[in-house]
């Protein structure tokens, strides 16, 4: 069983599509910790009402970014977390916890990347005018939204979509996602490999 570990900011509904999963034995995994660098982060009082510990790490605490990274990286190595999972995450991570958890930092974002990284993006997608968007599980690199793609879902953008139409419904996708992806990892089938001549890094998924 692969311990998790869940950083939060916000509402936290990926966090519980994670931990329904996890009751319903559709991930066979546990959430070691959540950390959360809002205080009072809806996410928190849904892993306290799972009985999952939880941590703040409130970044305005903290100097500089790497200092508040340094302190993620100890609540997580506190628990003994194996992956970290970014579940409505809204800081961008620095190199401390990508050498503490290289390759093994999973994002889950709200459009087909390469398309629209970065905050908003589905008021990205809405203002491109675009017919199609969707989710992206990938694993997290020095770059932002720029990492290896591990899966992806479409969602279709409807005539009168506007921000919050999209999201919900981007967001239902997410929650169907981001657990069958984690169930991947728990069953130890996910590779990273690098690409061929001119393509980038590639995620592997044994027996799919
Ligand atoms: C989700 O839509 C997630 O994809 C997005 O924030 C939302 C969090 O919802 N993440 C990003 O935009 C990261 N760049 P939740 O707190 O209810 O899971």
């Amino acid at each position: 069983m692969i311990t998790l570990g869940v950083l939060v900011s916000g509402t936290g509904t990926n966090l519980q599509a994670i931990l329904d999963a996890i009751a319903s034995r559709k991930l066979d995994a546990r959430v070691g910790v959540v950390v959360s660098n809002v205080p009072g982060a809806k996410a928190l009082q849904r892993a306290q009402e799972a009985g999952v510990k939880t941590a703040v790490v409130d970044h305005r605490q903290y100097s500089d970014r790497r200092a508040f990274d340094a302190a993620v990286v100890e609540a997580l190595r506190a628990h003994g977390v194996e992956l970290v999972v970014l579940a409505g995450f809204m800081r961008l991570v620095t190199d401390v916890l990508l050498h503490a958890y290289p390759m093994r930092i999973v994002n889950v974002h709200p459009a087909l990347l390469p398309a629209f990284p970065g905050l908003h993006a589905q008021r990205q997608a809405i203002d491109y005018g675009v017919r199609v968007s969707g989710v992206t599980v990938h694993l997290v690199d020095a770059g932002t939204d720029s990492g290896p793609i591990v899966a992806q879902a479409a969602v279709p953008v409807h005539e009168g979509d506007d921000e919050e139409s999209l999201r919900k419904r981007i967001l239902q996708e997410e929650h169907a996602l981001l657990p069958r992806v984690l169930q991947w990892f728990a069953e130890g089938r996910v590779a990273v490999e690098p690409g061929s001549p001119g393509q980038r890094a590639r995620v592997r998924i044994a027996g799919s």
